[in-house]
């Protein structure tokens, strides 16, 4: 049961039960989540004022210009699952390769992995506009007691059992679902914890907005074309409103709250898009099927692609599922 004003500790446990996995397992590693990012927005709540902006000097395995956000963001998520103990494999975008626990008996009795996006948007940091988290949580696959192996990580994402973000925007939101729908958590920051604030998230099925890169657009297939153009006509609703923040979280959250469709469709510059499958794109497409939206690659569903590598791009499209089915009406016109 779920009531407004609940506390997200109180949350998780009076909603334990529908998990699909009885365990206080996941419970512990939600709130573990909860602890990492009150952390993390505290730091980035002081940008600005101490020497926390700007790049770190690194490069990430995608070839990206680390932040120094995002480096700090990434040792305190995964600090905090592993000193708490609780999952057996972590994987980052921030990181070369999933990182093995070894549990305090050194046996592996832990069973959940967690992918994480540690810092979404962080070409927003320099300039004060909102970043975000993002997380996902499987089972592992291989036994108990072995170390965890990349098949534990390469798992499709209806696979999932857990998927949310945390938004650090003008109010910090953790968003989260465990496959029974999405609810909302907003940090009183005076007291630090977070508050039942959006009960049962849904994404309008219709929706007037659309986010995406346009400076792209000489890039992109010719039926996001076809469809951005179709967006911009003037016929009933339309033309629709154009927002894109370039946060991937802040974009979803916005067009989830109102209706909308976000899009980073491949291009003639990168074939397969830009976003992770396994850190940003699975979680946001689970929370939108969550919350009565969609998510696919153009022609698929999200969830069903079958993951190749933990590094991964594919074009996402995502958001009010009128808008998405609409999108891929304009992609099979011209496949
Ligand atoms: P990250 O900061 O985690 O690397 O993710 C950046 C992503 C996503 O947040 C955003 O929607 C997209 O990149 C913006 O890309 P463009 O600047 O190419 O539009
Ligand atoms: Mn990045
Ligand atoms: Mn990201
Ligand atoms: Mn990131």
């Amino acid at each position: 049961m779920s009531r407004k004003n609940q506390t997200l500790g109180e949350f998780i446990i009076e909603n334990q039960a529908s998990f699909k996995y009885t365990s206080g397992e996941l419970s512990r590693l939600i709130n573990s989540i909860r602890l990492a990012a009150k952390v993390v927005n505290h730091e980035v709540n002081k940008a600005g004022l101490v020497d926390i902006i700007g790049t770190a000097g690194d490069t990430n395995i995608q070839g990206e210009d680390q932040q120094k956000l995002d480096v700090y963001a990434n040792d305190k998520f995964i600090q905090t699952l592993k000193n708490r103990n609780i999952v057996c494999g972590i994987a980052s975008e921030e990181e070369d390769t999933f990182i093995s626990i070894n549990s305090r008996d050194e046996n592996n009795q832990n069973k959940y992995i967690v992918l994480i996006d540690p810092l979404d948007g962080s070409s927003n940091i320099d300039v004060n506009v909102s970043v975000g988290t993002i997380f996902s949580v499987y089972r592992r696959v291989t036994p108990v007691g072995t170390p965890v192996t990349i098949d534990d990580f390469l798992q499709k994402g209806s696979q999932q059992v857990a998927a949310g973000y945390v938004v650090y925007g003008t109010s910090t939101m953790l968003v989260y679902t465990t496959g029974d729908g999405v609810n909302g958590f907003t940090l009183n920051p005076a007291i630090g914890t977070f508050y039942l604030s959006h009960p049962r998230m849904e994404f309008p099925v219709d929706g007037t907005i659309y986010s995406v890169n346009e400076g792209n657009y000489i890039h992109f297939p010719q039926g996001v074309k076809n469809y951005i153009k179709y967006c911009q006509m003037e016929e009933g609703d339309r033309p629709y409103t154009s927002r894109y923040i370039g946060s991937l979280v802040s974009d979803f959250h916005r067009n989830m709250i109102k209706g909308g469709i976000y899009m980073y469709p491949k291009s003639s510059k990168s074939s397969n898009g830009k976003l992770r499958l396994l850190y940003e794109c699975n979680p946001m497409a689970f929370l939108a099927e969550q919350a009565n939206g969609k998510a696919s690659d153009g022609f698929n569903r999200i969830m069903d692609i079958d993951p190749t590598e933990l590094h991964q791009r594919v074009p996402f499209i995502c958001g009010s599922k009128n808008m998405v089915e609409k999108l891929e009406e304009f992609m099979r016109d011209v496949k």
